[in-house]
């Protein structure tokens, strides 16, 4: 059984106050949520006063990104090690806004990756198309190399570790949600070649989530789905009551 998992990254939004205050209305509204993983993913210097805050509960923290190396002369940028060190479990790797305003590359992500499961950090690794390459009907082809790429240096043992996050470019911070039907679609694709690398048995144990507009008003549809098995939130997840109904109702309570 793939325990469901929802993401919320706040991208470039809140203070540290501002993060550690709506961590705890999100953990006093949630209580105990034992069926659904939670991960929040703040922006880099609230992360310590959140891990304080999280510390001992059941919401884990996660970075929005992370570089490869593990310290040295390289400005600006974060090692997987201050990440774990700030309480980080996971870190998402290869997000859209990474890759299309930052012009990460899918050799930049694989490294990425790499890095964070040599530091026992769980990448949250994103994939997905640009409206063109849907309407080019080029999705597959476009999923399948961010995959391969992204996965090159990871072991069969390695891989349930990850979630992979499918999330149409389009869709993100648009409004314009895929249907659940066409995130499915994608989503099993996504299993298939997880299957084709490693085999089917691991490809069945990795969670993949749906990203892009997700709300509360339509998570539990993509989590309906066969091999959808959670969702990463941007907008949705800045305010704590919003964010705690999307986690209530990706569990149908
Ligand atoms: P959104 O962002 O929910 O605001 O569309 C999703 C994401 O970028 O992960």
């Amino acid at each position: 059984m793939r325990k469901p998992v929802i993401g919320g990254n706040w991208k470039m939004n809140k203070t540290p106050q501002e993060g550690v205050e709506l961590v705890a209305e999100l953990r006093d509204d949630l209580g105990d949520m034992a069926d659904v993983e939670v991960i929040i993913c703040p922006p880099y210097p609230a992360l310590l006063p959140i891990g304080s805050e999280l510390a001992g509960g059941n919401i884990k923290l996660g970075a929005q990104d992370l570089y490869w190396e593990k310290e040295g002369a390289f400005t600006g940028q974060v090692s997987p090690g201050m990440l774990r060190a700030c309480g980080c479990q996971y870190v998402i790797i290869g997000h859209s806004e990474r890759r299309h305003v930052f012009g990460e590359t899918d050799a930049q992500v694989a490294k990425k990756v790499r890095a964070a499961l040599d530091e026992g950090l769980k990448p949250i690794l994103c994939v997905g198309e640009l409206l063109a390459e849907r309407e080019a009907g080029e999705t597959e082809i476009v999923v399948k190399r961010q995959l391969e790429a992204a996965l090159a240096g990871v072991r069969g043992e390695e891989i349930s570790t990850l979630v992979i996050a499918y999330e149409p470019v389009w869709a993100i911070g648009t409004g314009r949600a895929s249907t659940a039907e066409d995130a499915q679609d994608v989503a099993h694709f996504i299993r298939r070649t997880l299957a084709g690398l490693y085999d089917r048995e691991k490809s069945e144990a990795v969670r993949i989530q749906y990203g892009g507009s997700v709300k509360p008003e339509n998570v539990k549809f993509y989590l309906a789905e066969a091999d959808i098995d959670g969702a990463l939130v941007g907008g949705a997840s800045l305010k704590a009551a919003v964010f705690a109904q999307l986690i209530r109702n990706s569990t149908g309570r």
